[in-house]
């Protein structure tokens, strides 16, 4: 059963694909609950797709700080009701090694940990139907977390397909999770998109990337399909590209590994009693 007006919570939503995602949303009647930090061009998107109808409200969140991540959970829980949707579109990119004040690396916060809380956080309204959609790529990253913690072995675009690879390890292992709270969770990639993403990554890769990418108006058409279609009621555990399911590259598809990398994150986040 899809709500007439089902509430989508979307992170990114001032970024190429989550503001598309948000248009399509409004267009179609969501509540959209959107997740950024602030900034004008947040101001402005709240302002484009709201009209008066109060349907489109905004929270702040900068999901590279655990506390920032809890409070925005806390306000959108103290808001009640059922969120039919969680979409993590979230993301950046950054050349250079930075630190958090949780003292975790930049892109790995923001892009797998902020996410990873978040969507636990929010587990009591997504219970009975809820669906987690994931916006990842198909990374065959191996995942070493020291690695990862150690600064002296950074290397952006090592990190930056971690943080992917760790996105679809977390879909599945939260899939299989969630299942007892009716839960849903599945993976999205959105194909090559022009964004400001890889801002700062080298000449060649931008120059490359920009060639292969195209508008983010499919990918938002196809993500709204998974979020809120009748169809994908029930769907979960499955990665797509668009709406048709692709395998996930084998180095994320082991079970075990996905488990362990749930357990240590969920330390290293010091996720509470209440999760998945
Ligand atoms: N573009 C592609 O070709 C491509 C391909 C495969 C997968 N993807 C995935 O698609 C998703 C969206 O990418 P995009 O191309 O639309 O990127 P984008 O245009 O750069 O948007 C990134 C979004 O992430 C938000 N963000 C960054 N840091 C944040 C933080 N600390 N806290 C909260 N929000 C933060 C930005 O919001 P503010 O800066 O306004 O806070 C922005 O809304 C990402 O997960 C990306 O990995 C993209």
């Amino acid at each position: 059963m899809v709500a007439l007006h089902p509430t989508v919570v979307v992170s990114g939503a001032t970024g190429a694909i989550g503001s598309a995602t948000a248009a399509v949303l409004a267009r179609r009647g969501a509540r959209v609950i959107v997740l950024s930090r602030p900034s004008d061009r947040l101001n402005a998107l709240v302002d484009r797709l709201g009209g008066d109808d109060n349907r489109i409200s905004s929270v702040p969140v900068d999901l590279s700080s655990m506390s920032s991540v809890r409070a925005g959970a806390r306000e959108i829980n103290r808001a009640g009701g059922h969120i039919d949707a969680l979409l993590n579109v979230a993301a950046v990119f950054l050349r250079d090694y930075n630190k958090t004040s949780d003292g975790f690396e930049l892109m790995l916060a923001t892009n797998y940990f902020g996410p990873f809380l978040l969507t636990n956080l929010l587990r009591d309204r997504l219970v009975g139907g809820g669906r987690v959609i994931t916006v990842a790529a198909p990374s065959n990253t191996r995942i070493d977390m020291e690695r990862l913690f150690a600064k002296k072995r950074f290397d952006a675009l090592h990190t930056f397909g971690a943080t992917k690879a760790l996105d679809l390890m977390f879909t599945f292992e939260l899939a299989r999770r969630a299942k007892r709270w009716d839960v849903m969770s599945n993976a999205f990639h959105p194909g090559l998109v022009r964004s400001e993403l890889m801002r700062e990554a080298a000449r060649p890769i931008r120059f490359l990337a920009g060639l292969a990418s195209g508008s983010a108006h499919r990918p938002a058409q196809d993500l709204v399909e998974l979020a809120i279609s009748p169809a994908h009621a029930g769907t979960t555990g499955w990665f797509f590209k668009g709406t048709r399911r692709i395998d996930p590259p084998k180095s994320a598809a082991d079970e075990a590994v996905q488990a362990a990398i749930w357990q240590r994150t969920a330390e290293l986040v010091e996720m509470e009693i209440g999760g998945f």
